[in-house]
């Protein structure tokens, strides 16, 4: 299994966690939950011989969502999910720097 690289201090992001660890926003409107992750704090730049190549949503350890993305798109995905996630974990991969956890 590939390493899943992971903040020392999510309060205080330093150098490639700043633009690979994944950012979980949760909003509701009354028919389901919203869940928007974009990776890193600075968004990850999308190049075409270096990108996110995948985004994925947890709860917890459970497998929720999984959006497959490219260099034409922005390291951005949202899931409408049916019931508010207990722990959203977000997992995403760069194809330089390998697979990143906001937990
Ligand atoms: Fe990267």
């Amino acid at each position: 299994m590939p390493k899943l690289n992971r903040p020392k201090d999510a309060k205080n992001l330093v150098e490639k966690e700043i633009t690979h660890t994944p950012q979980v926003e949760v909003s509701g409107n009354g028919d389901g939950y919203r869940v928007t992750i974009t990776v890193g704090k600075i968004k990850h730049g999308m190049e075409p011989n270096h990108f996110i190549e995948y985004i994925e949503l947890y709860d917890d350890e459970t497998f929720v969502a999984r959006a497959d993305i490219g260099p034409s798109t922005l390291p951005v995905a949202s899931f409408w999910l049916k019931a508010m996630p207990e722990k959203p974990v977000a997992h995403a991969r760069c194809t330089t720097h390998g697979e990143w956890s906001n937990a």
